[in-house]
């Protein structure tokens, strides 16, 4: 186990377990969907993209965004880091995110994508922090619950670090309480 992790919330057997399930449950769901899109959010979800496609048995596309997760409460903006490559009119966009917390990112995205004339738009998440959320966002799919313990690993950072573990831990208090 890394050093600064306090202890191993879920394993990677767990992990890719769940990617099995979740793939399954997506692959169901969109079996009269032609239109598929995968719509990763930077850098948080890229470990979890890459398990999560494999177990989707559709053809489908894969795009990837980044926009900066702390934004103003009453903006209805977002800055946008790196855009799509290419159009969402008409397609079918599942949003791929590592983590839920208070809502407010995938709020707004999912608001610019549905703009922009997505045909629908959902979300899979990992980590749902559910209890945390100060907005009303509701993930369509969720990996596991959790509470509002700080957590790191297949890609969630703490300071652009610890996204190359294999398993999400809990980051040791001391680590940020200083
Ligand atoms: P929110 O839902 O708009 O609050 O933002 C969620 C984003 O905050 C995620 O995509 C992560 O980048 C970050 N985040 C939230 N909780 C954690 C955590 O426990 N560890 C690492 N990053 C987190
Ligand atoms: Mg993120």
């Amino acid at each position: 186990m890394h050093k600064t992790v306090e202890k191993i919330l879920i394993t990677e057997k767990e992990i890719l377990e769940k990617c099995k399930e979740l793939g399954r449950k997506i692959t169901k769901d969109y079996s009269d969907s032609e239109n598929l899109m995968l719509v990763g959010l930077l850098k948080g979800s890229v470990p979890f993209m890459g398990d999560l496609m494999k177990e989707i048995d559709l053809d489908l596309t894969v795009e990837y965004m980044d926009v900066s997760s702390y934004v103003e409460t009453v903006s209805t903006e977002v800055k946008i880091i790196k855009d799509l490559d290419s159009p969402v009119s008409g397609k079918d966009i599942l949003i791929v995110e590592d983590v839920v917390d208070t809502g407010k990112t995938l709020h707004i995205v999912i608001q610019l994508l549905k703009d922009r004339g997505a045909n629908s738009v959902k979300v899979v998440t990992m980590i749902d922090k559910e209890g945390n959320r100060v907005v009303e966002l509701n993930a369509d799919y969720v990996g596991f619950s959790i509470g509002s313990e700080f957590i790191v690993g297949y890609g969630l950072d703490f300071n652009e670090r610890l996204r190359n573990l294999k398993y999400i831990g809990i980051l040791k208090k001391d680590l940020y309480t200083k």
